[in-house]
C-alpha cells in the first residue's frame, strides 16, 4: 500500500501492509495478531520524513470520537480519541466557546500525535492546556494514564520522544479548556497586526483563531497543495556566550531568552541570512515565506529532501557554527 496520502510531505513509500484501527478494541486485537517488535504506528503524518518503504506493518489510529468528561461553572475536560484532525477538534471547542487551544488553529496533525512533540505556536503549547492522556502498552496492551507531569514536556519534547519511545500508542487525550473569562494570549506580535487588518474590536476566541489561520496562511504552505512537514528544524537554543559572539557579527540577528543561561535563534531567520529562503534543488525546495519549512514540489523522494535539509545544516553550522537539529522524525 501507498503511504503518500498518509504523509504530509506526500512521499510516494510502501508499506508491506497498511491496516486502519478506528476502536482500543480493534487496536488491541491487531495487535495480539502481529509481531509487535515490528511494527510502525502512523498518526497524521504530519511530523515525519519517509525515507524508504515500510517493510513492516503500519497501524494508522483513526479512534475517533471526542466527549465531555467533567464540567464546572469555569472549565471544562474534553477527551479526544487518537484519531481526530487536530485542526478540526480546535475548531470544535471554539465552537462551543471553550477557550485554551484558538492560538493552536490550523496545526497539521493529529490530536493522538499532539502531545509527542507538545505543538505549540504563538505563545502557547499543548502542555499549558493538558490534563491527562490514556496510552496503550504495545507489550503489556495495559492501557495506561499519563498526567501532564508525567509526560515531562520540553519545547517540542515529552517523554514520548524520549524514555517510552516506541512504547506506548496515545489513544485519547484530555484538555482542561474555559468556559467564560477566557484568557487570551496576543502577545505574539503577528497576532495582533492580523487583528487590526481584520479590523476586530472586541477580541474573542475565535478572532484570536482567524488570525492564527490569516498568519499561517501566508506563511505555511497548504501540506494538500505543497507537501511539507512545517518547521522542518527545531529553533536552535544556545549559550549567551555563543550569542554575544554572534550579535557581534550580526547585530539584528532575533532571539528569545529561554532560561538563565541560554538563547533561543529562530531557525528560520538563519537559514533565511544564509541566503536559503526559496531556495529550489530538483523537487524539494526551501519554503519562499518560511525558510524553517522544507517542501516537496512534487515528486521528491524522502531521500531528495534528507539531502536538502543536510546542506541546509552545513551551511548554517558554516556560516553561524550552529547547528539546527531536525524536528521532523526522520524514517
Ligand atoms: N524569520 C525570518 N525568515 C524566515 C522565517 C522566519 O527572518 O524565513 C524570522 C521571523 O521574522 C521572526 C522569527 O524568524 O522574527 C520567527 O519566525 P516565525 O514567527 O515564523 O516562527 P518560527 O520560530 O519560525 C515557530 C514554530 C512554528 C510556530 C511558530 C509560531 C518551531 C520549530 N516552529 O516557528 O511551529 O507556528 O513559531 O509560534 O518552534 C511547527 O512546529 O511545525 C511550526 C510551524
Amino acid at each position: 500500500a501507498s503511504l503518500k496520502s498518509y504523509n504530509t510531505f506526500g512521499i510516494d513509500v510502501k508499506a508491506k501492509n497498511l491496516i486502519s484501527v478506528d476502536s482500543v478494541d480493534e487496536l488491541i486485537s491487531v495487535l495480539k495478531k502481529n509481531d509487535t517488535e515490528d511494527l510502525f504506528i502512523l498518526g497524521g503524518g504530519s511530523n515525519m520524513l519517509l525515507t524508504q518503504n515500510i517493510d513492516t506493518t503500519v497501524i494508522h489510529i483513526d479512534i475517533k470520537g471526542v466527549e465531555v468528561v467533567r464540567e464546572t461553572e469555569e472549565f471544562v475536560f474534553v477527551k479526544s480519541y487518537a484519531g481526530e484532525n487536530w485542526h478540526e477538534f480546535v475548531l470544535y471547542t471554539l465552537e462551543n466557546n471553550w477557550g485554551g487551544l484558538e492560538n493552536l488553529s490550523l496545526i497539521p496533525g493529529n490530536v493522538g500525535t499532539s502531545p509527542i512533540q507538545n505543538i505549540g505556536a504563538y505563545g502557547v503549547e499543548l502542555k499549558d492546556h493538558f490534563v491527562s492522556c490514556d496510552a496503550l502498552d504495545i507489550q503489556t496492551l495495559e492501557v495506561v494514564n499519563f498526567t501532564a507531569k508525567e509526560c515531562e514536556f520540553d519545547y517540542r519534547n515529552s517523554i514520548f520522544k524520549n524514555k517510552v519511545k516506541g512504547k506506548y500508542i496515545i489513544t485519547n487525550v484530555v484538555f482542561k479548556l474555559t468556559k467564560a473569562n477566557h484568557k487570551l494570549l496576543t502577545s505574539y506580535g503577528a497576532i495582533n497586526e492580523a487583528l487590526a487588518e481584520m479590523g476586530v474590536n472586541n477580541v474573542g476566541i475565535r478572532d484570536i483563531s482567524n488570525a492564527v489561520i490569516k498568519i499561517r496562511q501566508q506563511k505555511l504552505p497548504d501540506p494538500k497543495e505543497l507537501g511539507n512537514s512545517g518547521s522542518f528544524f527545531k529553533n536552535p537554543v544556545i549559550s549567551n556566550k555563543e550569542f554575544e559572539v554572534l550579535k557581534e557579527q550580526f547585530p539584528e540577528i532575533p532571539s528569545y531568552n529561554v532560561g538563565e543561561d541560554s538563547i533561543k535563534i529562530p531557525g528560520g531567520w538563519l537559514i533565511d541570512k544564509a541566503g536559503l529562503k526559496g531556495y529550489r534543488e530538483g523537487n524539494t525546495g526551501v519554503h519562499k515565506n518560511q525558510a524553517l519549512v522544507l517542501v516537496n514540489y512534487g515528486e521528491a523522494t524522502g531521500e531528495e529532501i534528507l539531502k536538502l535539509s543536510r546542506k541546509v545544516q552545513a551551511e548554517i553550522l558554516t556560516k553561524f557554527n550552529i547547528y539546527l537539529e531536525p524536528e521532523v522524525n526522520i524514517i
